[in-house]
């Protein structure tokens, strides 16, 4: 229990943004998650990472079309980008990126216990570590952040609920979503814009003035018919404009540094009741029998034409 105390604190802090508070390993971080959300995944079907990850990207997800109850089974989630890209760190640097997800099972699905999970499985795992969203909601599971390098593709072992054990489960079709994130986010959670964004001037007018302020990035002055606007602008991103150029509202002072992006997919996988397939095997056991019966019905009948032909 004690274990997720300090991703959930944590991950009020961090959207996803693939940026740590505190300097430690990748893997001990949650993925994000907003404590502000009970469900990541809104009724629009909008997952919230969205929120702060502005840019789109494609995840995929693989499952099982089906599976038993109590059976442990693999999801493979790929979140592809070009590994040789880099983005705007949250010191103004540029590194790797990481990746980050959010899976949303059926209810009663969880990560299944590491003495569960097959050695084949234990190496494709490669180590990752699965946290569920809440304490309460064990089959939404987030991951992350983590170096996109070694996970951009993502092994998460499954189990699957007993219907005969847990009430609320049936043997039914369900659907799953997948959320996927590579790079930071370009909005906090607490609305604040990151380094890795672009940044526009909020008033139309000319640029009268250009400060470097080395790390803390750049102010650019916009001089307007009432008044003079000073845009700050962090490190990170790349002035794309000079002293003396007009300037519209809304239009960008800076390149995008972002590299990264969110995607969301989804699929279906079946609760597949095991008596439903000994039925299934045992009518195709009957038909089996019924065609070998037929065959020699035939066989039987031939032999008897033959014989009056004979006659
Ligand atoms: C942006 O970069 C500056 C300077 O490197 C850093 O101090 C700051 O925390 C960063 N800000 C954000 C919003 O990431
Ligand atoms: C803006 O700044 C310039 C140069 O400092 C100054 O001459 C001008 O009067 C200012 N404009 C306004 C509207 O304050
Ligand atoms: C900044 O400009 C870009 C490019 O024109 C635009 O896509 C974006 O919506 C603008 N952002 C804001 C906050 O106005």
């Amino acid at each position: 229990m004690k274990k997720y105390i300090f991703p959930i604190l944590y991950s009020f802090l961090v959207c996803f943004s693939g940026e740590s508070i505190f300097n430690s390993p990748a893997q001990a971080y949650p993925v994000y998650a907003q404590q502000g959300y009970e469900n990541p995944r809104e009724k629009t079907g909008r997952i919230v990472c969205a929120n702060c990850h502005l840019a789109q990207k494609p995840v995929d997800i693989e499952v099982p079309q089906s599976v038993l109850p109590n059976s442990v089974f693999e999801a493979l989630v790929e979140i592809p980008y070009d590994k040789e890209v880099k983005q705007v760190l949250g010191n103004g640097k540029k590194g790797g990126l990481n990746v980050g997800a959010v899976l949303i099972l059926p209810e009663g699905f969880e990560i299944a216990p590491p003495d569960r999970i097959p050695e084949e499985m234990k190496t494709k795992i490669n180590n990752l570590y699965f946290q569920p969203y809440s304490e309460s909601q064990k089959n939404i599971i987030i991951v992350g952040p983590v170096p996109g390098k070694k996970y951009s593709e993502m092994t998460f072992p499954i189990l699957s609920p007993d219907p005969s054990k847990t009430k609320e489960v049936s043997y039914l079709t369900y659907p799953i979503y997948l959320g996927g994130n590579r790079g930071r986010g370009q909005i906090y959670p607490n609305g604040k814009k990151s380094n890795n964004t672009v940044y526009n001037a909020s008033v139309s007018g000319k640029i009268s003035d250009i400060r470097t302020l080395g790390k803390e990035g750049f102010e650019v002055v916009i001089e307007t018919s009432e008044q003079n606007v000073t845009e700050s602008i962090p490190a990170g991103p790349e002035l794309i404009v000079s002293i003396g150029q007009i300037v519209k509202a809304d239009q960008p002072l800076t390149n995008n540094p972002n590299v990264g992006g969110f995607g969301q997919a989804e699929t279906e996988i079946v609760l597949q009741s095991p008596l439903r397939v000994q039925g299934l095997l045992l009518f195709f056991f009957f038909i089996l029998i019924a065609q070998v019966f037929l065959v020699l019905k035939k066989k039987q009948f031939e032999k008897v034409q033959l014989a009056e032909m004979n006659f």
